[in-house]
């Protein structure tokens, strides 16, 4: 069992948040969640705010929860680990300059207020699209498999872009601070109830997931990922990949490498079902052991 934190999470109100965030509730840690919109749970302390506003995210990380912690009389507690998800999610919702800045200078600000108030661990989301298959023109081939996170990521569209640029800026807060902040580039988040909607169709056209390369993490196991950033200090700056063991498909890797990634140079063997989107580095630094593999849930 981790320490029970205080923790500051942006976005919990959406797709990731709405799981990751009750998972950090049932471990103990307290939960104020920054959005533009609340997340409806009983036990989450909400705050409407706005990352791009750089004064919203210093003031947010300086604030009472709620109304209880008025009541010690010895002022504002501090934060123990900002878990940075708010975002916009993909390209093609807003104009791409859009996503660009509410990306880039969102998580800027998040960063920095986090950094500057002292907050000394911090996580943040980025994406399996910075390997640059997914929102390519065309069809983009993986330089080498498995992707993992020593990869030269290179991404072409604005998306993919701003979570590079946000692993940039992380990198360069904790060069200069000492703190830890880690990325997580994380996978095709899996809601509970769309493995019996989704994965049938999947199966029946696999090319689909081709731009994922098949990746796939369960939601609630993306928050025993977070919860396990929460747990293990001191390793500074550093990326994880957040996916799965296995493939989100029912085709073997081998085969799946064979008809979807022809020539694709094979960097290292790998195992029958083995990811693409490698998770080796959260399992080995991390401790992550998957509690959600998609067999529980549906049918190969
Ligand atoms: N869903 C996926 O498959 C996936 C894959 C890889 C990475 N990610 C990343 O994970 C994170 C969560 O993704 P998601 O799918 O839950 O996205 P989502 O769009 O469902 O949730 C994002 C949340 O951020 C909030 N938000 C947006 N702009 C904001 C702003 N200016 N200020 C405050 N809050 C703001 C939204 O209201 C929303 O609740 C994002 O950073 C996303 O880029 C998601």
């Amino acid at each position: 069992m981790t320490s029970k934190k205080r923790i500051l999470f942006t976005g919990g109100s959406g797709k990731a948040g709405k799981h990751v965030v009750p998972y950090l509730l049932d471990r103990g840690h307290r939960v104020v969640n920054v959005d533009l919109k609340p997340l409806d749970h009983p036990d989450v302390d909400n705050l409407t705010a706005d990352i791009t506003d750089s004064g919203q995210m210093f003031n947010v990380m300086s604030s009472y929860a709620n109304f209880d912690e008025l009541e010690p009389g010895t002022g504002v507690p501090a934060f123990d680990a900002v878990v940075h998800f708010a975002a916009v999610p993909r390209i093609l919702i807003h104009p791409d300059n859009e996503t660009f800045r509410v990306n880039a200078i969102g998580t800027y600000n998040v960063i920095e207020a986090a950094v500057k108030l002292g907050i000394r661990k911090i996580v943040i989301a980025s994406s399996e699209t910075t390997y640059g298959i997914c929102f390519a023109d065309g069809r983009a081939d993986p330089k080498c498999l498995p992707l993992d996170e020593d990869y030269d990521i290179d991404p072409m569209d604005s998306y993919g872009l701003s979570k590079v640029v946000n692993e940039k800026t992380a990198r360069a807060f904790a060069l200069r601070s000492g703190f830890d902040i880690y990325a997580l580039r994380i996978g095709n988040v899996v809601e509970p109830h769309e493995y019996e909607r989704d994965f049938p169709t999947y199966f029946a056209n696999p090319d689909m997931r081709r731009r994922n390369a098949f990746c796939y993490i369960d939601a609630r196991d993306l928050g025993q990922i977070v919860d396990r950033c929460l747990a293990t200090d001191g390793l500074g700056f550093q990326v994880f990949n957040a996916g799965n063991d296995t493939n989100g498909m029912n085709i073997p890797t081998a085969e799946l490498i064979e008809r979807f990634f022809p020539g694709v140079l094979v960097t290292r063997a790998m195992g029958e079902n083995e990811a693409l989107f490698s998770n080796r580095k959260i399992r080995e630094v991390l401790g992550f052991s998957e509690e959600h593999d998609w067999r529980k849930y549906v049918g190969g």
